[in-house]
């Protein structure tokens, strides 16, 4: 659920031109080509050059989008001089939606854009009859309001442009800020960014001005913040520091730093802080109170292994070691770390948790987040091992959907509260939305656990904040059997059906009980709990549409670590995905889902036997359709 925020520099919202259907023709710009018959033969390639010149005032300029287009280069010119250059997939033939570009910073400035478009060879019409020309359009305000099918209501996601990774959350003054990885002028993946967020609640967001954006350096790729309670940084007490990646030719590590509690920040002069001979990015710190230092990991992408340093002052680093080589799922490059400790619950132990995210080569392809338990002294992570020594491969969610999530710093309680990037990198881009590309995971609180063969495994719980949207139960079934005949529940008609289901289940040991969500259209996501396997699988391949990727159709399966045949549940549905949480928060399954409509039934049955449930509970959400 997005709000947007009205304060401060950005005022997004409420009236009342739809930015997704804005597309009319104008006098907003004026559009000058360049070059004999437009076309400019470089490198291999046909290019058009384009000079853009924005005669209205007006607080965004509007760029026509096609996706199936190739990036244009777009230098911004400010007052005649270089302000930055974009890329955005302006549109050929079709215009799909619009993009912003602010041109509040530029009040009473002259803007002009320089734009260099690929044109194919079998295209060498006069590029300017690209459709993009006509329908530049300058206006006031945009309207973000959720009109799109798949777009989440109870999960966070940017109002427009592409998302990936969280980056850099931290807690500060009960308000829990989100960063992520943001293209602000199109839905695929391009111009990184932090986008911003922050809530009270980890369910109403509010969208920020964007907080770091690319100085020279490079793009700015993932990384953390955290808050420097001693001023080790100088940069005052309580300033609040971020640690990113800046990915130009090469990957090198820059600081920033926010004096006004994560609103802007100020990237620190003295960039890189950090360089290695190879590909390393998305670091990720916190102050050890152990050593009195600072602790960074980084991952060494290509080696497969995190880098860990220490910094007195977060400037000045020094490698303490390395971690993973061949250990653990290997078949991809090594991403977004996260180190921290916990403390096995029902006992006084504590242990370090590191969180290595992987792609490819996660369990069910493509993505996948996996993590080590171990002791940490300061300097060297060394995980656990099983009664033969071996170190034992664990994974953080079973399903294909939660990718790069790393958790909150500072957050109260010690809490030890994730969220995740609710995507997978083998169809991200090409998954059925618009205007917004990709959603978090609900937040989840992790925990440690020892499980009967003597391994220590995490737990993921929703975060308790999530209680707060349950509205009045529509379905609050006691006690019944079921068989071969399914049993029918009808979901909430209201907001597309988002709700949550709280299901207690009773094997007696013998049946498998299964549990479809189908609608009218034949659409069905079914799960099934194998109690002879111990395992709870879904299976999305007739979930509605799946044609954008072959890698899309799955059935993904997560051990239940239960062995009496009883299983509890929460599953939460919010229009596009699907998260399955064992009630004690043993395992998670994450699945995207596109229906053609919404869900409307929940089919439960038994196969090879009989079986009971001994609760069923369907909860609204209580949120408003933005
Ligand atoms: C992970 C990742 C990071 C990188 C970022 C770039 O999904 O590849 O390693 O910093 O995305 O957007």
């Amino acid at each position: 659920m997005n709000k947007v925020l009205k304060a401060g520099v950005l005022t997004l919202a409420m009236t009342l031109l739809p930015l997704q259907f804005q597309m009319m023709a104008g006098d907003d710009v004026v559009v000058k080509h360049l070059g004999k018959d437009n076309v400019i033969f470089r490198d291999g390639n046909y290019v058009s050059n384009c000079i853009v010149h924005v005669t209205k005032p007006g607080n965004f300029l509007l760029m026509p989008v096609q996706e199936k287009s190739d990036d244009a280069k777009v230098d911004v010119l400010v007052n005649g001089k270089l302000d930055r250059t974009i890329y955005v997939r302006l549109a050929k033939n079709n215009v799909d939606y619009m993009m912003p570009l602010d041109l509040r910073p530029y009040e009473g400035k002259d803007v002009v854009l320089n734009i260099e478009m690929n044109q194919s060879r079998s295209s060498m019409r006069d590029s300017a009859d690209d459709a993009c020309w006509q329908q530049f359009a300058v206006v006031d305000e945009l309207d973000t309001k959720n009109v799109e099918k798949y777009r989440p209501l109870f999960h966070h996601t940017p109002v427009y442009g592409w998302m990936n990774d969280p980056n850099g959350m931290f807690y500060k003054d009960g308000r829990w800020h989100l960063y992520y990885q943001w293209n602000p002028y199109g839905s695929k993946w391009q111009n990184m960014t932090w986008g911003h967020s922050s809530s009270t609640d980890l369910v109403n967001w509010e969208t920020h001005p964007v907080a770091i954006e690319p100085n020279g350096l490079g793009s700015v790729f993932s990384g953390s913040c955290a808050i420097d309670h001693n001023n080790t940084a100088g940069f005052g007490k309580d300033a609040v520091i971020a640690m990113y990646t800046s990915a130009g030719l090469n990957q090198i590590q820059s600081m920033a730093v926010s004096t006004d509690n994560g609103e802007t920040f100020e990237i620190y002069p003295g960039n890189p802080v950090l360089v290695t001979d190879t590909e390393a990015r998305d670091p990720n710190m916190f102050y050890n109170p152990e050593t009195g230092k600072w602790t960074l990991t980084l991952a060494h992408a290509l080696n497969h292994e995190m880098l860990i340093f220490s910094s007195p002052d977060m400037k000045n680093w020094t490698l303490e070691s390395a971690f993973g080589k061949g250990l653990g799922a290997q078949k991809g490059v090594w991403e977004c770390p996260d180190l921290f400790e916990l403390t096995v619950d029902g006992t006084g132990e504590k242990k370090w948790m590191l969180i290595c995210n992987l792609n490819p080569g996660g369990l069910f392809g493509g993505s996948g987040t996996q993590y080590f338990i171990g002791d940490f002294d300061g300097k060297t992570f060394t995980p656990d091992t099983d009664a033969d020594g071996n170190v034992i491969t664990k994974w953080l969610d079973f399903g294909k959907d939660n990718y790069a999530g790393v958790s909150w710093s500072d957050a109260p309680d010690n809490r030890r509260t994730y969220i995740g990037w609710m995507s997978n990198w083998q169809y991200a881009a090409e998954v059925p939305t618009k205007q917004f590309r990709s959603a978090n995971t609900l937040p989840r609180e992790i925990s440690l656990f020892r499980h009967t063969d003597g391994q220590i495994y995490a737990s993921t719980l929703p975060s308790p904040e999530i209680l707060s949207i349950r509205g009045k139960a529509t379905q609050d079934l006691k006690g019944f059997n079921i068989g071969s005949k399914p049993r029918m529940i009808p979901l909430p008609k209201a907001n597309d059906g988002v709700c949550e289901i709280v299901i207690d289940m009773d094997s007696r040991n013998n049946c498998d009980i299964v549990l479809e969500l189908f609608n009218s259209k034949g659409d069905r996501t079914t799960m099934t709990y194998d109690p002879a396997r111990h395992t709870f699988e879904v299976d999305r391949r007739h979930s509605g549409d799946t044609s954008f990727s072959v890698d899309f159709p799955a059935v993904t399966s997560a051990p239940t670590f239960e062995h009496d045949g009883k299983l509890s549940l929460r599953i939460f549905i919010d229009r596009s995905s699907i998260e399955v949480f064992d009630k004690t928060g043993k395992f998670a399954i994450t699945t995207l889902v596109f229906p053609e409509e919404p869900y409307s039934t929940l089919a439960v049955s038994a196969t090879k036997g009989t079986g009971r449930i001994g609760s069923l509970t369907v909860y609204p959400m209580n949120v408003e359709y933005k």
